[in-house]
C-alpha cells in the first residue's frame, strides 16, 4: 500500500494527487450499495449554460432536457456549461439515509486524519457535499473548485469502460495539455488543493449506454 507520506509529496508538488480511500478506510465499501440504491426521484438535475445556473427536479424532465440542449451548445461553443443530475446536502434531502452516511463517513475522524496528513492542513469539517451523477450525455466544463482548503472527489463507480467518457481531466493552471486523465475507478479519492492553487479540470462528456451511471461523492472542507 502507498504511503500518505508519497501522497503528501504528490499533494503539494503537483496540487492534487489522487489515490484509493478503500485502502486506508476500509468502511467506505459498505456504504456504496446504499446509494446504488437512492430513488431515481431524489436526483434531480443541475445545469449550468448560458441563462444561468438551474436546479430542477427529477418529475421536471422535458425543462430538463431543454435546457441540457442549451448547456450541449454552450459546451460545443467553448463556454463553460455543465449538465448532470445531483443529491446536494440539504434540507430537502435529510432524509436520504445513504447520503447522509456517505456524508458522515466522509467527515469521520479515519477521513479526517487521513486528510489531515495527505493535506498538511487539519480539516475540522466538511462545508459543502453532495452527490452526483452522470450518464449519457452528462457533463462538467474546465472550472476550478471554489472553497479556502481543499476538496474531494470520491468515485463510487463500479466497472466503468473508459471508452464511456465521463473521465476525470486535471489540466496544469493556464495550460491546455492534460496533467492527468481519471477513469472512474471504484473507491478513486481525488484531493484537489483550493488554498491557493489553481487546479483546472473537466469531466468529458459520458457516452455511456442508458443505465450505466458514474456517481461520485464530493465534499469540501474547512480547515
Ligand atoms: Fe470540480
Amino acid at each position: 500500500m502507498i504511503g500518505y507520506e508519497v501522497l503528501r509529496e504528490r499533494f503539494q508538488l503537483d496540487g492534487y494527487v489522487h489515490f484509493d480511500l478503500r485502502a486506508f478506510v476500509p468502511s467506505i465499501a459498505d456504504v456504496v450499495e446504499r446509494v446504488a440504491s437512492i430513488g431515481e426521484d431524489r436526483w434531480s438535475f443541475i445545469v449550468k449554460n448560458r441563462d444561468g445556473e438551474h436546479d430542477l427536479c427529477s418529475s421536471d424532465k422535458v425543462e430538463a432536457s431543454r435546457q441540457h440542449a442549451i448547456a450541449d451548445r454552450d459546451r460545443e461553443l467553448g463556454r463553460f456549461a455543465f449538465s448532470f443530475r445531483w443529491m446536494p446536502d440539504s434540507r430537502e434531502n435529510a432524509d436520504v439515509e445513504a447520503l447522509q452516511a456517505m456524508k458522515q463517513l466522509m467527515a469521520s475522524r479515519p477521513v479526517l486524519e487521513l486528510l489531515g496528513k495527505v493535506t498538511g492542513s487539519v480539516p475540522l469539517a466538511v462545508s459543502q457535499f453532495y452527490l452526483s451523477w452522470f450518464e449519457h450525455g452528462h457533463f462538467l466544463g474546465t472550472h476550478c473548485d471554489p472553497g479556502q482548503s481543499f476538496g474531494v472527489a470520491l468515485s463510487l463507480t463500479k466497472e466503468w469502460d473508459p471508452n464511456h467518457g465521463g473521465l476525470t481531466v486535471v489540466l496544469p493552471d493556464g495550460g491546455k495539455e492534460p496533467a492527468a486523465c481519471l477513469v472512474p475507478g471504484l473507491f478513486t479519492l481525488l484531493v484537489f488543493d483550493t488554498s491557493a492553487r489553481r487546479i483546472p479540470h473537466f469531466v468529458s462528456a459520458v457516452t455511456a449506454p442508458a443505465r450505466r451511471r458514474r456517481i461520485t461523492a464530493v465534499a469540501r472542507y474547512r480547515a
